[in-house]
């Protein structure tokens, strides 16, 4: 029938697998796009928190299908982990999860690769999750990537060391020998055994199939718009087309069968890694944010980079992605204080504009801020969006005006129940 696809507005870790997971009932496959294991999307059921990397976040559900879509890349070793510790809480991984043949490996070198760019790259380092994603889509886009379906080749392993021979010559490039490759090499080959056990299929075909018999679709993306390959903060970037059209591209289904888009974001702004971030905070109000928010990455632990929401980044996001609702996650972490910022325009050279430079990066770019007074109330106490105070209603009409886009979902909490809808008929729209 049609696809609505969920994704981030910020540079990632809004809450997307939250979202999803609650969504995820109303429709009869989820299917993840783009990114890989540098994602990190958490679910908390019933007090037990599960955190995703490639695995999309419907595999929760009894009676749903999940997919990897073609845009993933994908590592072995951390999806067999993944799916080894959803066995072991009694999940049906194999009657729900099917991953795309067209999805790309991520080779043990690709990692090594990484971090050998990233240590050559010294202060101006990206602050890669270090999973190997940018050389992996390297490999794709130079066309001599490796793809989950030559697995089934007979001759997979001269086509893996034909590889690894080119991998090993371009790491001599950066001067680095901190790896054990045969120890990780083993562990890589025992997962592609595990792997090939899965079901792995034509995605492009099953996903249209299932559209056309009225099936219908959410598309989880991973990272966030301002991590994207052309739109984000480059190169502080991820290497995925984190947006809408990563969609299209990373499952195979066309523009003209997508929907709703439902676009994440924090009442504030986080960032992991290094690049450029106009509202951060670096003072005790960012602080206050990180501790009161847990903000430690999902995947690597790393501290989260932490400032005010930021309303230019956001109505940029919402263009691109052709945002048609919004879910604010994360309010309650800023319950307690008096003074809410929101950034309203940036000033560059004593000029101001809602529009973002072309290069943030050696631009400086002094935020406008608008206060509004806090709510002052556990945002976690309430089930119902009307009961909702008026101050924090306030807030959320004043977001809604500057960025014409309705918030329909307001996340109060990391558990799956934690969320209100705008319209009593919760996702009727969806
Ligand atoms: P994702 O990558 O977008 O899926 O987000 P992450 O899982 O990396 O990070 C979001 C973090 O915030 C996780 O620890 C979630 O459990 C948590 N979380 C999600 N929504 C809310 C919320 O509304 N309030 C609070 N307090 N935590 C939330
Ligand atoms: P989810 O899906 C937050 C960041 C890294 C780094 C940059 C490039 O959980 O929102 P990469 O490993 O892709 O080469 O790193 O992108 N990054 C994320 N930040 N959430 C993520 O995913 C991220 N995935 C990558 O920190 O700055
Ligand atoms: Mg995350």
């Amino acid at each position: 029938m049609s696809v609505d696809i969920l994704l981030g507005l910020q540079w990632g870790d809004e809450g997307k697998g939250k979202i999803v997971d609650y969504l995820a009932n109303n429709y009869d496959i989820i299917a993840r796009f783009q990114g890989g294991p540098n994602a990190g999307h958490t679910l908390v059921i019933d007090g037990v928190k599960t955190v995703l990397h490639t695995v999309p976040s419907g595999i929760m559900h009894e009676g749903l299908i999940n997919v990897i879509g073609n845009g993933v890349v994908i590592d072995p070793v951390t999806l067999r982990k993944e799916i080894e510790n959803l066995l072991s809480k009694g999940i049906e991984v194999n009657k729900r999860l099917f991953i795309s043949k067209k999805a790309h490996l991520i080779l043990p070198t690709h990692k090594i690769l990484d971090a050998a760019s990233e240590a050559s790259k010294g202060v101006n380092k990206i602050g890669s999750t270090l999973r190997g994603i940018s050389p992996t889509y390297m490999d794709k886009t130079g066309r001599n990537g490796f793809r989950v379906g030559d697995i089934l080749d007979p001759n997979f392993k001269g086509i893996y060391e034909k590889i690894k021979e080119k991998h090993l010559k371009l790491v001599t490039i950066y001067d680095y020998q901190d790896f054990e490759l045969p120890e990780i090499e083993k562990t890589w080959f025992e997962a592609i055994e595990f792997l090939r056990e899965l079901n792995l299929i034509d995605s492009e075909y099953y996903l249209n199939n299932a559209l056309s018999k009225g099936k219908k679709i959410l598309a989880e993306g991973a990272q966030g718009t301002m991590l994207d390959i052309d739109f984000g903060t480059y190169p502080f970037v991820t290497s995925s087309n984190t947006i809408t059209s990563g969609a299209c591209n990373g499952l195979g289904i066309a523009p003209t069968k997508i929907k709703e888009v439902i676009g994440i974001s924090k009442a504030y702004c986080t960032r992991v890694g290094t690049g450029p971030f106009p509202t951060e905070l670096d003072n005790e109000t960012g602080e206050r944010i990180r501790k009161i928010g847990s903000e430690f990455g999902a995947t690597t632990g790393r501290p989260r980079r932490t400032g005010w929401i930021d309303l230019p980044a956001l109505k940029y996001a919402i263009m691109i992605n052709g945002v048609t609702q919004i879910a604010l996650t994360k309010a309650d972490i800023l319950n307690d204080f008096e003074v809410i910022e929101a950034c309203t325009d940036y000033e560059v050279n004593g000029k101001r504009s809602q529009e973002l430079p072309y290069d943030l990066c050696n631009t400086e770019i002094t935020p406008v801020y608008h206060k509004l007074c806090g709510w002052k109330t556990d945002l976690r106490a309430f089930s119902a969006y009307e009961d909702l105070p008026e101050t924090f209603l306030g807030y959320l009409n004043f977001l809604e005006e500057y960025l014409k886009t309705d918030i329909t979902m307001i996340s109060t909490g990391p558990e799956r129940e934690k969320l209100l809808f705008k319209k009593a008929l919760e996702v009727q729209s969806l």
